[in-house]
């Protein structure tokens, strides 16, 4: 039997934590000496207190180097060239913003997985590509990325929670990568998952036996050719942090974000649709197309506007979240079908 659990990203914001408290938190935390990493996690932290003598333990709460981490392999491909055509109409998101505010539930249901997150051994770390191909095989992230040109682009990036951010990806286009798999003609979807539990003992949110690990989504195969498609390497001018899905997370910036799959190890090629994993979990809630529209609300709240990670600032969302010009073709001939959900 479904036993319907309340999941931190389903409800509207106004109801997850008011901003004020949040501000007020953190104010709290800083003059406590500790950092907002540590905000989120409020339970861990007054039993982590007691034991902040490691490193790590002192990263955790914001203070003292992060755990040593082997440099990555790929940091002389930083920063990459800026591809100018991708503008956009709004600052950018400050970093720590968007990289301290996340959704990756396999470190948590809740946005404070940061310090968690970098338990994720991101090397060695390979990508199975599968299915309809000419050639299944496995390939090891540096050789992929090193095959493929990486440039920079800032997008709007909007979460279907209503929060959204203006941050500068690193990646690959994705139509450069689909090629690289070689796709048979029968090929109709591409589909992308995230490790499973062969890392649970990194990713202690895979213990949340409810949900429909490994974390799975997809596109139709226009949509991953479409040249606004991402497969990111890269944040603000640097490898991606774990948090943000490193190594390798698409970014499809006018679809909401929860398409977006994060530190993908599995790329399959498919006749059939596959169903993603929010959409597995609340099919009513969460469908395939999940194309960003202010005039169709979610079914538990209003779809019109989004707060700006950082300023606070709320702004009207806009349709295809300001991408028509690029994406609104692709959906030509699909409109008997649920393209905004
Ligand atoms: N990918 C995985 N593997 N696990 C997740 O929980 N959350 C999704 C998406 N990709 C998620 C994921 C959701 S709901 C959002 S809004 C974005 O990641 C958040 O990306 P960010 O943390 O880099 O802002």
């Amino acid at each position: 039997m479904w036993i319907k659990r309340r999941r931190g990203w389903e409800i509207p914001e106004s109801r997850i934590t008011p901003e004020a408290h949040f501000r007020n938190r953190r104010a709290l935390l800083k003059a406590m000496g500790l950092g907002a990493g540590a905000i989120a996690g409020g339970g861990a932290l007054v039993a982590g207190l007691g034991s902040m003598r490691t490193a790590e333990a002192q990263w955790r709460f914001g203070r003292g180097p992060a755990p040593e981490r082997a440099p990555d392999p790929t940091a002389d491909l930083y920063p990459a060239r800026r591809n100018e055509r991708y503008t956009v109409d709004r600052a950018l998101t400050p970093e720590r913003e968007a990289t301290t505010y996340n959704n990756f539930y396999e470190f948590g249901s809740h946005k404070g997985i940061a310090s968690a997150a970098q338990r994720l051994p991101v090397r060695p770390w390979q990508v199975r590509i599968e299915g309809l191909v000419k050639n299944p095989r496995t390939v090891d992230i540096d050789t992929l990325i090193r095959a493929l040109p990486l440039e920079e682009r800032v997008y709007r990036f909007r979460c279907v929670e209503a929060w959204a951010m203006t941050v500068p990806w690193t990646g690959i286009p994705m139509a450069k990568l689909v090629e690289y798999c070689e796709p048979l003609g029968s090929a109709k979807y591409v589909v992308m998952a995230t490790f499973g539990q062969e890392l649970s003992q990194h990713a202690p949110g895979l213990r949340q036996s409810w949900y429909p690990w490994p974390y799975t989504d997809g596109l139709a195969i226009d949509e991953a050719m479409n040249e606004l498609s991402l497969i990111a390497t890269g944040i603000y001018g640097k490898p991606l942090p774990p948090q943000n899905g490193a190594p390798l997370r698409l970014i499809t910036p006018w679809k909401y974000g929860f398409k977006q799959v994060k530190s993908i190890v599995r790329i399959a090629f498919t006749e059939e649709r596959p169903k993603g994993f929010w959409e597995e979990v609340q099919p009513s809630e969460y469908g395939f197309w999940a194309n960003i529209n202010p005039e169709v609300p979610h079914p538990r709240w209003s779809q019109a506007e989004e707060r700006l990670l950082g300023s606070g600032e709320r702004v009207p969302t806009r349709l295809y979240n300001g991408y028509g010009d690029f994406v609104a073709n692709l959906y030509v001939n699909r409109r008997n079908e649920r393209l905004f959900a």
